[in-house]
C-alpha cells in the first residue's frame, strides 16, 4: 500500500516537472493501470435489447477484476425489495503496445414486464454504478417506437451528443441506433480513446438500449474493441442482427465484411446467408400483417453523393450494393430490393441525404406529387454527422438525380414508426440550435417483395 502510494506520488512530481497544471486527473485518469491502481468501479455503463424484447442487457467495465457481475433492480430503488441478477465478465485486452485490459461485464435482465420503467445499479460488492433507469417497451405490435439514429460520432468534436442526452433524459426515445464509426478510433491511445466515448455516452446509453452496427473506424485488431464492449443480440459478436420494435422489424448489418477480407470472407458469406434467411422471414406474409415495416442498418452506403469515397468513385459503384468487385457476389442492392425492404440508413459519409426511392441508379417515386406514398423501390437515408474529429464532407458539385434532400449540418435522424402504414423522419440540426431542417412522411399501405 505504501509503495503504491510512493509510486503515484512519484509519478505526479514526474509529470508536474513533464509539463503543467492539471496533473492530478491525469494520474488517476490516463494511465492508471502503470501505477496499478486497484478500480472496481462500475463504468461506461450501456444497454441493449436481448434476444427477447422483455430482456435487457446491462454491460459496463471495471479497470480491475470483481468476483462477481451483478445487478440490482426494482421498479422502485429506494422502496421495493431489488432483484439481483447474475452474469458474466470477461477479460479484454487491446490489441495495442500496452496491451490495457479491462474486464467487460454482462448481465441479462430477462423476462421484464412490458412498458415498465425500472431503476437498476450494476457492479458488484466491491462497487456499485450510480442508479440508473429505462423502460422496457409496449408488448406486441401496436405502439409508436421513437428513435434517434446517427453515424460517425467520436469522442472528440461529438457535437450532437449534448442534445442526445438532453432528449434521452426528457424520456424521447425508445432505442438508440449508432451507424457504426465509434470514438475516432476506440482503438487510439491504446484504447483509452474508446473508454472516454463510452463513458461520455453513458448519458445517453444507460437509459436507453443503445444499438450499433460496425464502421471502417472500428476495424484494428479484427474489430476486437467493438467486439468486447457492445453485445447486441444473437451470437454474431454483434456483427449482424436483427430485432422487432413495435410494427418494425430492425436488421443490422456489418459492411466491413465487404472490405477488410483480411479477417476472413467466411464472414461475408456467413452474413449474407444469414441476410437471405431473416428478410425472407421477416417478409412472410404473416409477418408483415403483424409487423410491416423493414428497415435495414448497416455504415457504409450504396449511393454516395461525394466523389470523394475511394469506393464512391466515378464509376460510382459499391462493393455493397454490387457485390464483390468482378465476380459481383453477395450484393445487397438485390437482396434488399427482392425482400421489399422500405428503408435502409446508412452513414459513413459527415453528412445528412435523403435518396429517392431508387433501385440500379433509376427513381421509383410512388408518384411525381407523392414520390414516399407507396414507393416502387427503397429509400436510402444517409445519417453520417453526428460529430466527429475528421469533421464534415463536402457534396460533389454536381448532386446526382436521385438526391432528394442534403444537409452539411451536424445533427441526427429522427424515426417515429407511428404504425403499419405511417412513418415519420427528422433530421435535427445542432447547427441550428434543433430546428427540423428536413421532415418526411414513408405511407404504404402494402408491403413486399418490389420485383426480381
Ligand atoms: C466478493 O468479495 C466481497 C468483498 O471481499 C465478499 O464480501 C463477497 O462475499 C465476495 N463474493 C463472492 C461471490 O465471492
Ligand atoms: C475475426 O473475428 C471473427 C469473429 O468476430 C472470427 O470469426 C474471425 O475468424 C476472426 N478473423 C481472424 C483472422 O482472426
Ligand atoms: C420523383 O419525385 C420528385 C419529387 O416530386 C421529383 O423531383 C423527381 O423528378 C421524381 N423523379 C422521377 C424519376 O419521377
Ligand atoms: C397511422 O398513423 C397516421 C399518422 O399518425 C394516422 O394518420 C393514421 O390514421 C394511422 N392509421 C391507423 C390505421 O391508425
Ligand atoms: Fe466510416
Amino acid at each position: 500500500m505504501e509503495s503504491l502510494q510512493h509510486l503515484l506520488l512519484l509519478t505526479s512530481l514526474l509529470l508536474v516537472a513533464g509539463g503543467g497544471i492539471g496533473f492530478i486527473p491525469q494520474v488517476v485518469g490516463a494511465d492508471q493501470e502503470e501505477v496499478s491502481i486497484v478500480h472496481y468501479q462500475p463504468e461506461q455503463v450501456h444497454l441493449a435489447f436481448g434476444d427477447s424484447l422483455r430482456d435487457i442487457t446491462v454491460t459496463w467495465s471495471t479497470r480491475s477484476s470483481p468476483n462477481a457481475s451483478l445487478v440490482n433492480y426494482a421498479r422502485n430503488y429506494a422502496k421495493d425489495k431489488l432483484i439481483v441478477m447474475k452474469g458474466t465478465w470477461q477479460r479484454f485486452v487491446d490489441g495495442g503496445h500496452k496491451a490495457r485490459q479491462q474486464y467487460v461485464h454482462n448481465v441479462i435482465l430477462r423476462d421484464l414486464e412490458p412498458d415498465t420503467r425500472y431503476e437498476y445499479s450494476c457492479g458488484s460488492e466491491l462497487g456499485w454504478s450510480p442508479v440508473f433507469s429505462f423502460k422496457t417497451p409496449p408488448a406486441g405490435e401496436n405502439w409508436s417506437p421513437s428513435l434517434a439514429i446517427f453515424g460517425d460520432m467520436g469522442n472528440e468534436n461529438a457535437q450532437s451528443l449534448g442534445r442526445l442526452q438532453q432528449d434521452t433524459e426528457r424520456g424521447m426515445y425508445d432505442a438508440i441506433i449508432h451507424v457504426g464509426d465509434f470514438a475516432y478510433d476506440m482503438d487510439t491511445d491504446n484504447a483509452a480513446v474508446g473508454d472516454a466515448f463510452m463513458r461520455q455516452i453513458e448519458t445517453v446509453s444507460a437509459y436507453v438500449p443503445y444499438m450499433v452496427c460496425p464502421g471502417n473506424h472500428e476495424e484494428k485488431y479484427n474489430f476486437s474493441n467493438y467486439r468486447a464492449r457492445f453485445n447486441m443480440p444473437g451470437e454474431t459478436d454483434s456483427l449482424w442482427y436483427s430485432f422487432d420494435l413495435g410494427p418494425v422489424h430492425f436488421v443490422s448489418f456489418s459492411t466491413e465484411v465487404y472490405y477488410f477480407l483480411n479477417y476472413g470472407v467466411k464472414l461475408l458469406t456467413k452474413q449474407f446467408d444469414w441476410l437471405e434467411r431473416d428478410l425472407a422471414q421477416a417478409n412472410l406474409p404473416e409477418n408483415r400483417a403483424k409487423r410491416p415495416w423493414i428497415i435495414t442498418y448497416g455504415h457504409r452506403p450504396m449511393y454516395c453523393s461525394d466523389e470523394k469515397e475511394y469506393d464512391c468513385d466515378g464509376k460510382l459503384e459499391t462493393y455493397i450494393r454490387q457485390g464483390l468487385p468482378l465476380i459481383k457476389w453477395f450484393g445487397l442492392e438485390d437482396l434488399f430490393y427482392k425482400h421489399g425492404v422500405d428503408v435502409e440508413i446508412f452513414a459513413h459519409e459527415h453528412f445528412y441525404t435523403r435518396l429517392w426511392p431508387i433501385y440500379d441508379f433509376k427513381v421509383h417515386n410512388g408518384s411525381v406529387q407523392q414520390p414516399y406514398r407507396n414507393p416502387k423501390a427503397p429509400i436510402h437515408i444517409i445519417t453520417g454527422s453526428a460529430g466527429c474529429k475528421e469533421e464534415r464532407e463536402p457534396f460533389s458539385n454536381d448532386l446526382p438525380a436521385w438526391n432528394a434532400f442534403h444537409s452539411n449540418d451536424y445533427g441526427y435522424t429522427r424515426l417515429k414508426a407511428h404504425n403499419g402504414t405511417h412513418l415519420h423522419f427528422e433530421q435535427v440540426s445542432d447547427d441550428k440550435d434543433g430546428d427540423i431542417v428536413d421532415s418526411f412522411w414513408v405511407i404504404k399501405d402494402k408491403h413486399g417483395s418490389y420485383g426480381l
